[in-house]
């Protein structure tokens, strides 16, 4: 098993991609760290203890990042994951609470004490971890791998034609965690957009008769219903963020290739994730996905 820490901003598919990680069995989930991005702070982290009180699991939920790290805060995206950030279905607030330790030191403290052993899956902005290397430089050397759902390096953003959320809500914390010598796999728009979620897989999780597939249902119906309004006729919703934790369960989910990365921080393309060649690298990009390989996987594990 490979433990893994998941940093997280739930919303609705950061829900999906806890549920197929907790479902693996190829994957220890030694934690979750929260942070703002589908929604504030306070919401991303009770829609992750609500998440784990659906699906009956009990791991450790670190609270992280409120702002970004230097820039102010946009608007959050209600119209892709409700008002709740969770598709309308945080009707009640969660017995669980979080731990009092906070992200950025859960990170350090995990990492340092298990060397060259921790996945880090990281599915929003990335400011935990950027807070985490810029306070203990020495984990980008400690930590095993580091597997984003952000960027859009060969294609259009989803925010602006540059730009794709995670990284635009915090395009410093991206582009440090980028320069900061982490081993990095980027799993971007250059592949997540071909995995699509059939409209009809709904009815199935329906079908089981479950309180849990039932609010699974429900909530990625609120997003499905948002990427109708952006994509008339796409008939689904990607999965941006399973994909993120399907390529730590098989990495020949993708192809990979080596480049360096660096993020637009100023005017029009702020947030353009652009990759040049020159100089080493610990960085790959995702270029190519098995998607309906993947989205097999993904389904078969989920419930
Ligand atoms: O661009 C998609 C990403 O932004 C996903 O992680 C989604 O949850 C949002 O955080
Ligand atoms: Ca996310």
């Amino acid at each position: 098993m490979k433990p893994v820490i998941l940093d997280v901003d739930t919303g609705i598919d950061d829900a999906l991609a806890i549920a197929y990680a907790l479902n693996s069995p190829e994957l220890e989930v030694i934690g979750l760290t929260t942070c703002f991005g589908n929604g504030p702070i306070d919401y991303t982290t009770r829609n992750t203890l609500l998440i784990l009180e659906q699906l009956e699991r009990s791991v450790p939920v670190y609270i992280g990042a409120d702002k970004p790290l230097s820039r102010p805060a946009k608007k959050f995206p209600t119209h892709v994951h409700g008002e709740d950030s969770l598709g309308n279905k945080a009707e009640k607030d969660p017995v669980m609470e979080a731990e009092s330790v906070g992200a950025v030191d859960y990170i350090i403290s995990e990492v340092k004490k298990r060397p060259h052993e921790i996945t880090i899956i990281a599915v929003g902005p990335l400011t935990n971890l950027a807070l985490a290397v810029q306070k203990e430089p020495e984990i980008a050397s400690l930590v095993k791998e580091v597997v984003i759902m952000g960027g859009a390096v060969f294609v259009r953003g989803n925010v602006t034609p540059y730009s794709e959320a995670n990284v635009i809500t915090d395009p410093e914390a991206a582009d440090c965690v980028f320069s900061s010598g982490l081993p990095v796999t980027i799993v971007g728009l250059d592949v997540t957009m071909q995995t699509l979620l059939p409209n009809s897989k709904l009815a199935d999780w329906r079908a089981l008769g479950t309180d849990v597939g039932h609010f699974f249902a429900d909530m990625t119906s609120f997003y499905m219903q948002a990427y109708e309004t952006f994509h008339p006729g796409i008939g689904g919703c990607a999965l941006h963020d399973p994909l993120a934790v399907g390529v730590v369960i098989d990495p020949g989910f993708v192809k990979r290739e080596k480049w360096n990365v660096k993020v637009i921080l100023e005017g029009e393309e702020t947030g353009r994730t652009v990759a040049y060649a020159e100089g080493e690298t610990k960085i790959q990009v995702c270029t190519q996905v098995e998607a309906e390989t993947f989205l097999n996987h993904f389904l078969n594990r989920l419930f």
